[in-house]
């Protein structure tokens, strides 16, 4: 099937048809949908579908004259996306690696080593906040217990949400599947305005921290409480917020607070706790953590201030990830010198990387650079591009 009609039988699933967003979040009814669309084209393609406790799916293409399972090389990426976020996030790897495949048997490509298609859940941790769920636990690096008692903001569990789409809880566990991934490259778009040739290659991915920043104060009514009596918890995390901004900007950093959760929330009280998001990123783990260490001591400093106190909790904390080089020089080479590139945005490929799998990526351009947005684009050339790039390093790899 082209490229075209595979993103097209797509791209319906789980999007706003007002904002054009995407909401696809782990185990929800629309990636579900993905994923049972994702199932049938590998069901037409007679590919043999593997499935892990948590629902990491790997469809595979066995070299005819060696049906028994042995490592391959794995391509793929994740089929949810962020709260209203874009179209090729994601879902760009999983079509480009489908319309790999067809394009190498059009060509009569028979693969000596296995080939296989993931679609790895929860990538984006936009339900459960921990992003790269599914490759973590299938990794072992998230202990399944661990896993199963994280919880979305209605406050259901992994394991009730796992009961509700239909999986057993009981069979979370470090995944079998990635015994058989002897090589993985993932194709994505590229996020940031990096990339200014239509493909090209990963170095690294910069570590990543995700911390919740708990402020509490004291609740008060907003007509009656002079200024100067208030231990208003919003000051605090508004002041933090500023500081994050210009750390990161000293630090040539990324910290963001994109998540707010107000306690009681009400336009006529002030309020009792504020509880912030901080996503924080840094092209190496001593910058980032020097990071997290001036924005904390400046919001403490505010803090005692305002009479308010401060709570930073670590939820996940990714390292540095360089990619092989060995393996990238290659793709390079059969890409006739691609450009090689880092990136500031979170990959299942960093954490099959750390767990010690050779790890590659290949990224689309990106014309805006804008991303986790329902305005995310790469031009359809510039898509048709990634696939042949991805379909040549294939088929170098599997022969
Ligand atoms: C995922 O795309 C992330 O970088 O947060
Ligand atoms: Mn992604
Ligand atoms: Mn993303």
């Amino acid at each position: 099937m082209s490229f075209e009609s595979l993103w097209a039988s797509q791209s319906a699933i789980g999007r706003d048809p007002d904002t054009g967003g995407y909401r696809r979040g782990g185990w929800t009814p629309t990636e579900r949908e993905a994923t049972h669309w994702f199932t049938d084209q590998c069901a037409a393609r007679n590919l043999t579908l593997e499935s892990d406790g948590i629902g990491n799916l790997i469809a595979w293409w066995n070299p005819p004259q060696d049906p028994a399972f042995r490592p391959g090389i794995v391509t793929g990426s994740h089929l949810d996306s962020v709260i209203d976020g874009g179209a090729f996030d994601g879902p760009l790897g999983v079509v480009s690696a489908l319309a790999a495949v067809d394009v190498l048997r059009a060509e009569g490509f028979v693969p000596s080593v296995p080939i296989g298609i993931g679609a790895f859940v929860e990538e984006e941790g936009s339900r459960f906040g921990m992003p790269c769920l599914g490759s973590r636990v299938a990794a072992g690096v998230l202990p399944p217990e661990k896993a199963l008692g994280l919880t979305d903001r209605a406050g259901v569990t992994l394991a009730a949400a796992l009961e509700e789409a239909g999986i057993d809880p009981a069979g979370v566990a470090r995944s079998p599947l990635l015994e058989r991934m002897g090589t993985f490259v993932e194709l994505h778009v590229e996020q940031g305005r990096g990339l200014t040739a239509p493909v090209g290659v990963a170095s690294s991915i910069w570590p990543h921290g995700r911390y919740r920043f708990t402020f509490r104060g004291e609740a008060n009514h907003a007509g009656t409480t002079l200024m100067e009596d208030r231990h208003d918890p919003m000051l605090t995390y508004a002041m933090t917020a500023l500081a994050a901004n210009k750390q990161a900007r000293l630090a040539g950093a990324r910290a963001t607070f994109g998540r707010l959760s107000v306690e009681p929330n009400g336009t006529n009280a002030v309020p009792s706790q504020v509880t912030a998001w901080l996503d924080a990123r840094a092209a190496d783990d001593a910058t980032l953590q020097s990071l997290l260490a001036a924005i904390t001591k400046q919001a403490t400093e505010r803090a005692e201030r305002d009479g308010t106190t401060l709570d930073v909790v670590p939820e996940s904390v990714s390292p540095v990830v360089d990619f092989p080089t060995g393996l990238r020089d290659r793709l390079v080479d059969v890409l006739d010198g691609a450009p090689v590139l880092p990136t500031g945005a979170g990959h299942d490929a960093g954490v099959f990387s750390a767990a010690g799998i050779p790890t590659a990526m290949l990224f689309v351009r990106n014309p805006t650079g804008i991303s986790h947005s329902p305005a995310e684009f790469a031009e359809p050339d510039d898509c048709l591009a990634g696939v042949d790039a991805l379909a040549a390093v294939l088929k170098d790899l599997a022969t």
